[in-house]
């Protein structure tokens, strides 16, 4: 359990050196290390883009490091959906939307999100992250509490941070640890949240909604649903979550982001009239922050009839996601069970990651390693995701390019690495391997069950650097 509320009133510990705040930039190594050894793979800048290819460095490479699952931000209706709302509103808010910034589009977006939701009203953010962060800190105050996902997004994180309420954690996506902490902590506060992410965004485990929403009944605590990467992904229409589980109304809060299937950027909180007015007028990160760009709020409408009109965006997403978690279980990688568009491929040690990223990437592959803290220490991923829009082709590549640099690792083709990775998989994200039972297209709801680990940012995800190579790729 981790207290909250610092005092900014308190004075400094006078029993510290003084000295120059910039210290800890000097002495900052750890990146500067990985640069050297040409493994770098942060920061590659994007010369071009279709969504599911990238030009990086002169060259181009199938995008497997992307969250833009439905393939939409290349979508003709959605481009010329952005293109008609800066004309018609320009290309800034150039303020907040409580103040002088509220468009027409955005109270739009809520009325057809909430609608697509299935709940009564829904409100839009700037960014995914303000949202988590402005709705958590103004919703748990100093007597209440929320039980926080050990794995739950950094945005969480935050939120939990700013709140004036405690943080309890509990192990990742493991219920008989969240009704262990339940039972012995719920009676020391008045009200109480339970939060998760829907599709949890470095190891692609769908969250056990429905115990969770057992345990949320019996201890009365109320549920938020973080569904940035499971929009557009899980449930029929790509609706989340609850959808996914045909548990709709289930959660008492879902909360999503544009930056990932509806090809833009901003975020929204659903919930109640009650509950989203409140949060429209307490949220310091609704209230004083920029509005979300007009060209922003046109690409979510449009992407949001979309999805509803074209439903070969998601049956293609779902299977290209079933054919690479199929092969690539197949080829010997441990995925650690995924079901969905996220597929984490298990390494190891950082430094093979980080080696075997720049690999992908010499060879036209462009994907993300995952090492710690944002994983336990030995258990590097690199996560890898799909798109609907990938082809054929490009998956048979990607599936050739990790077949043969599996085996040149000794990662595939290696009983004994197998056994150590599969020991590692059990021992630190252990249960989670039970979701393979999840299919991503059932409506049905499985039984789940997981472990730990926790996330965090600088070493998280987003991958680059040099480059060359062949085949259909090269540039
Ligand atoms: C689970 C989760 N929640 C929230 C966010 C924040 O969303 P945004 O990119 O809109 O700030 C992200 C983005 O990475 C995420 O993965």
């Amino acid at each position: 359990m981790s207290a909250q509320s610092a005092d900014s009133s308190s004075t400094p510990n006078t029993t510290l050196p003084n000295q120059d705040l910039f210290t800890k930039c000097r002495n900052f190594q750890d990146a500067k290390r990985v640069q050297a050894a040409g493994l770098y793979p942060f920061f590659r800048p994007i010369e071009s883009t279709t969504g599911s290819t990238v030009v990086t460095h002169g060259k181009r490479r199938v995008m497997i490091g992307s969250n833009n699952y439905l393939g939409l931000t290349h979508h003709a209706k959605v481009q010329e959906a952005a293109k008609r709302a800066i004309e018609v509103y320009g290309t800034g808010c150039t303020g907040s939307r409580f103040l002088n910034g509220n468009l027409v589009a955005h109270e739009e977006l809520e009325a057809q999100l909430a609608k697509f939701l299935g709940k009564e009203a829904c409100l839009v953010f700037s960014t995914g992250f303000l949202s988590n962060q402005g709705a958590l800190s103004c919703l748990v105050g100093k007597n209440d509490v929320i039980y926080s996902d050990q794995e739950n997004h950094a945005s969480i994180i935050e939120g939990t941070r700013v709140a004036q309420g405690e943080t309890v954690k509990f192990k990742h996506n493991d219920m008989a640890d969240l009704e262990r902490v339940l039972q012995e902590t719920r009676g020391k506060y008045e009200g109480a949240l339970i939060v998760a992410d829907g599709v949890f965004s470095m190891s692609g485990d769908i969250f056990n909604l429905p115990e969770a929403k057992k345990l949320a009944d019996k201890y009365n605590c109320r549920l938020y649903i973080d569904d940035a990467h499971a929009l557009g992904v899980l449930g029929p229409q790509g609706q989340g979550t609850e959808a996914h589980f045909n548990m709709m109304g289930a959660a008492d809060l879902v909360m999503g982001t544009f930056s990932k299937s509806f090809a833009s950027i901003g975020g929204y909180v659903a919930g109640t009239e009650e509950v989203i007015h409140f949060i429209k007028h307490k949220a310091r990160t609704f209230m004083f922050s920029a509005a979300m760009p007009p060209a922003s709020a046109g690409t979510v409408l449009e992407c949001l009839k979309v999805v509803q009109a074209e439903p070969e965006h998601l049956a293609n997403l779902k299977k290209n996601a079933a054919k690479m978690n199929r092969e690539l279980a197949r080829m010997g990688y441990n995925t650690l069970g995924s079901t969905t568009p996220i597929i984490p491929l298990l390494i190891g040690d950082d430094f093979t990651a980080f080696a075997f990223t720049q690999k992908l990437y010499e060879m036209g592959v462009f994907a993300t390693p995952v090492v710690k803290p944002a994983v336990p220490d030995g258990c590097a991923l690199i996560r890898t995701s799909y798109m609907a829009s990938h082809t054929d082709a490009d998956l048979d590549y990607v599936l050739g390019v990790l077949e043969k640099l599996g085996k040149q690792f000794g990662i595939l083709g290696n009983q004994a690495k197998r056994e150590e990775l599969n020991i590692l998989a059990r021992d630190h994200f252990g249960t989670r391997l039970g979701l393979a039972e999840v299919p991503l297209d059932s409506s049905d709801a499985s039984s789940v069950k997981h472990e730990e680990a926790a996330v965090s940012p600088l070493q998280v995800s987003h991958s680059r650097p040099a480059a060359e190579q062949k085949s259909h790729v090269s540039a």
